[in-house]
């Protein structure tokens, strides 16, 4: 294969342009319009899109909750719905997921599908369809989805192992690079700290204690340092939640503000500081922060996350509900 007609393959893939199927690192099969013909005349992602709309109403900071969960599905076990699946020790169980929400969403979303063509339609590709409505109702680009991902049967607390807050810019990209993700993926998908909160205890030592300093960290904004004190007193119970995007004006909106705030010392978690600090990134920064298109290489960024690690084909099953695997028919 040539080596243009090899990049406008994989362009295709990643932009979901055309509808083709995208085999990942994995085998996976994925396509854009997959359900298509297959829930009788019904466009299923209009269908979730009617349920994302409806819970947008009520709650619009459900972009955040969704950006987050698909996140940490995609990382552990690949994208396969693994967070979903409730249990005495599975993955949602394991601390760092504690905080993660909108099960609730991808339950309606699922039971609307099912009535309509039961078995079918699966809750690892609800999460994507759900993640990209969100977003765009949020400000953001409205990408392109693959979809005909199946859902995974293996979900343990013991294989979660996410990136902490505290990470260096080198060790994160390394773990993005064993998902197949670049540097640049990476510094766009933290982009979605442009949305959503972080508790004080994931950050307070930024505050009072900085690499064992007795002091804050040097390279925060002296302002921000002040309100987020108050926010989060040292030996307070309260975890209050604080804004990763520190614009008020725009930290419910999936923009480029983030990446304006952390070049200003306005970072909450360490990561989101050190991504426009460290040589490996700070340039990125820069441009998006300037103007470089941030919407549209989201998206893209988005669509090669959820391209990780996928289950297709016989692999997985489709659950018939989000949160249990499906167990065999007694007859
Ligand atoms: C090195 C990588 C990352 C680290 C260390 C990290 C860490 C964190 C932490 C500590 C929080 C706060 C959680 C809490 O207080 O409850 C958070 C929130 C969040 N993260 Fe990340 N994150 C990373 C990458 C990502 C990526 C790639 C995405 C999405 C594609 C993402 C989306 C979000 C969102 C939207 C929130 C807010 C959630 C809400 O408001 O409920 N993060 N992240």
């Amino acid at each position: 294969m040539s080596r243009t007609l090899a990049t406008t393959l994989a362009l295709t893939c990643i932009f979901g342009t055309l509808a083709g199927p995208c085999s990942g690192a994995t085998g996976g099969a994925l396509q854009v319009g997959f359900y298509r013909g297959k829930c009788h005349s019904v466009d299923v992602e209009a269908i979730v899109g009617g349920v994302i709309r409806a819970w947008f109403s009520r709650d619009s900071t459900i972009a955040a909750a969704l950006l987050r969960m698909q996140f940490h599905d995609c990382f552990v076990n690949g994208w396969d719905a693994s967070i979903l699946l409730d249990g005495k020790s599975t993955e949602k169980t394991a601390v760092p997921n504690l905080s993660v929400r909108g099960y609730e969403i991808i339950d309606a979303a699922k039971a609307i599908v099912e009535t309509i063509c039961p078995g079918v339609v699966s809750c690892a590709d609800i999460i994507v369809m759900a993640t990209r409505d969100a977003v765009a109702l949020s400000g953001g680009v409205r990408y392109i989805v693959q979809s005909g991902r199946r859902d995974g049967t293996v979900s343990l607390a013991e294989n979660v192992n996410l990136p902490a807050p505290s990470i260096s810019v080198s060790d994160s990209i390394k773990a993005f690079s064993k998902k197949g993700l670049d540097s640049t993926d990476m510094v766009y998908l933290l982009g979605s700290h442009t949305v959503g909160v972080a508790h004080c205890s994931l950050f307070q030592d930024r505050l009072y204690n900085f690499q064992n300093t007795g002091k804050p960290d040097p390279t925060m904004d002296s302002t921000l340092l002040n309100t987020l004190k108050t926010r989060c007193p040292q030996n307070s119970t309260a975890d209050k939640p604080v804004n990763l995007d520190q614009n008020p004006l725009s930290s419910m909106t999936v923009d480029n503000s983030y990446y304006r705030q952390i070049i200003l010392h306005r970072g909450i978690l360490q990561i989101d500081q050190e991504l426009a600090l460290d040589p490996l990134t700070n340039l990125t920064v820069a441009a998006i922060a300037k103007g470089l298109d941030f919407s549209t290489r989201f998206g893209q960024a988005m669509v090669k996350l959820g391209a990780v690690e996928v289950l297709a084909g016989a692999q997985g099953e489709i659950r018939r509900s989000c949160r249990a695997i499906n167990t065999p028919l007694k007859n």
